[in-house]
C-alpha cells in the first residue's frame, strides 16, 4: 500500500471518530450557551440535555426509533432555547442520514429542518409570509444536507473502490510472482531434460555406433582368422573405430561439434565419411553435392553430419544393401541431405512405433532446427532418408 493510501485511511478514521463525538460536543455547546442566556428553568433544560446525551449513547442501535426520539428531543430542546437549534440540531441531519435509508433519510432531515426553522422564526408560522419563508428555508436546508451527504457518499464509495482495486492488484501481483517462479522451475526442468536428451543422442551417435562397428570388425577378424585371410586389417579397423569413438565421446561431454567439421567444409566431411564407411563395410557408396556450397551455422552442419552417420550406421546394421548413395543439395533457403540404399527396407510406421533411438534422435535434431525429416521405405525396396533444414549461414547469426 502506498503512503498516500495510508494517509487517506488515517484521515478517514480521524473524521469518523470526530463524527462520533460531534453530537455530544454540539449538545454541550448548546447547553452552556442556553445556561448563560436563559434565566428560567435552567435545571429542566440541563436535565433534557442529559436525557438527549443518554438517548444518543444508548438508543442509536434502534435506527428508526432512535431517530424519531432524537427529533422529538431536538424539538423539545428548541422550545427551551434557540441555541439548541443553532448547534445541537445538526445531530438530527447527521444521524437521519447515517442511521436511516432511502426516503426515511429525507423524512428525518425534513423534520429536523422544520423544527430548526420554526425555532428561528420564534414559533409556528402565523402569516402567509411566515409560511412561505418557513417552507423556503426548510426546503433549502433539506436540499443542502441532501447534496452534501450525496457528495460525501460518492467520495466514500470511490475511496472504497480504490481500496478494493489496490487489494486486487496486490493479489494479482502475488499470483504473478508465483506463476513466474513456476515458469522458471519449468524452464529449468525443460533445460535439464533437453540436455539429457542431447547427451543420450550423442552417446548413441558416437559410443553406441562406434562399439557396433568395433564388434562387427572383430567378428570379421575372427572369421578371417578361421579362413586364414587378412584378419589384421579388421583388427586395425576396430582399433581405429574405438579410438575415434573415444575421441567423439570426449567431445560430446565438452559439448563441442564433431571433429570432422572442425577444419573441413561439410561436403568434404561427408565425402570422407562416405568413403571411409564404404571401405569399412566393403560396399559401394557414392557422395554428390549439388548447388552452391557455403558455410552453414555449426548446428546445421552438425545435424546433417549426424543424420548421415546414423543413416549409414542403420544401413550397415539393418539393410544388407549393395549400393548406397548420399546427396547434399544446397538450395536458396534450405539444405537437403538424401541417403538412399537398395537394401531390405522396413516399415517406417512400425519403426516409429517401436521407437528405435537412432531415427527418433535424428528426427528430433532436424525438427529442433525447424527442418523436416522424411523416411521412405518398403520391404525389399530399399530406403530413402531425406533431411531438410533451413540454410542458416554463419554470417546470418554472426558465428
Ligand atoms: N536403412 C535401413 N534399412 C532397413 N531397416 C532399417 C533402416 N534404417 C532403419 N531401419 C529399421 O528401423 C529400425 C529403427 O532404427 P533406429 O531408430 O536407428 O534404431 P536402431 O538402429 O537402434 O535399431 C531399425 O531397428 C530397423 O529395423
Ligand atoms: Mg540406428
Amino acid at each position: 500500500m502506498t503512503t498516500a493510501d495510508g494517509r487517506l485511511e488515517r484521515w478517514e478514521r480521524l473524521v469518523a471518530r470526530q463524527l462520533e463525538a460531534a453530537p455530544y460536543l454540539l449538545l454541550v455547546v448548546s447547553a452552556v450557551l442556553a445556561w448563560q442566556n436563559e434565566s428560567q428553568g435552567r435545571m429542566l433544560t440541563l436535565g433534557l440535555a442529559a436525557l438527549a446525551a443518554v438517548w444518543i449513547a444508548v438508543m442509536s442501535r434502534f435506527r428508526a426509533v432512535y431517530v424519531i426520539g432524537l427529533v422529538i428531543l431536538i424539538g423539545v430542546l428548541c422550545t427551551r432555547s434557540i441555541w439548541f437549534a443553532s448547534f445541537f440540531a445538526f445531530t438530527g441531519y447527521l444521524h437521519s442520514w447515517s442511521h436511516l435509508r432511502g426516503l426515511w433519510r429525507f423524512a428525518g432531515v425534513t423534520a429536523t429542518a422544520a423544527i430548526s426553522v420554526t425555532a428561528y422564526q420564534g414559533g409556528l408560522p402565523q402569516s402567509a409570509g411566515d409560511v412561505i419563508s418557513f417552507l423556503f428555508f426548510t426546503a433549502a436546508i433539506v436540499a443542502a444536507v441532501g447534496l452534501f451527504s450525496f457528495v460525501g457518499e460518492v467520495t466514500t464509495e470511490r475511496s472504497a473502490e480504490r481500496k478494493r482495486m489496490v487489494a486486487q492488484l496486490e493479489e494479482t501481483m502475488r499470483e504473478n510472482a508465483g506463476l513466474h517462479a513456476q515458469l522458471l522451475v519449468q524452464a529449468r526442468e525443460a533445460g535439464v531434460f533437453d540436455e539429457r536428451q542431447r547427451m543420450a543422442g550423442e552417446i548413441h551417435d558416437t559410443i553406441a555406433q562406434g562399439l557396433t562397428g568395433v564388434v562387427t570388425q572383430l567378428q570379421a577378424a575372427v572369421h578371417a582368422r578361421e579362413s586364414d585371410t587378412d584378419w589384421q586389417r579388421h583388427v586395425g579397423n576396430a582399433m581405429t573405430l574405438a579410438r575415434e569413438s573415444l575421441a567423439e565421446a570426449r567431445r560430446t561431454i565438452h559439448a563441442v561439434g564433431p571433429a570432422q567439421l572442425e577444419s573441413t567444409p561439410l561436403p568434404e566431411a561427408l565425402d570422407e565419411l562416405t568413403a571411409r564407411w564404404a571401405a569399412l563395410h566393403e560396399l559401394r557408396a557414392d557422395f554428390t553435392a549439388t548447388g552452391t556450397a557455403r558455410p552453414l551455422h555449426p548446428e546445421v552442419e552438425e545435424t546433417l553430419l549426424r543424420t548421415a552417420q546414423e543413416a549409414l550406421a542403420n544401413i550397415a546394421k539393418h539393410a544388407g544393401a549393395a549400393r548406397v548413395g548420399l546427396t547434399l543439395s544446397y538450395m536458396n533457403d534450405t539444405v537437403t541431405l538424401d541417403v538412399r540404399d537398395d537394401g531390405s527396407g522396413f516399415d517406417p510406421l512400425l519403426a516409429a512405433d517401436g521407437g528405435g533411438f537412432g531415427l527418433t534422435a535424428m528426427r528430433k535434431r532436424v525438427t529442433r532446427l525447424a527442418g523436416t525429416l522424411e523416411i521412405e521405405s518398403e520391404y525389399g525396396g530399399g530406403t530413402a532418408v531425406s533431411a531438410s533444414v533451413p540454410a542458416i549461414t554463419r554470417r546470418d547469426t554472426g558465428v
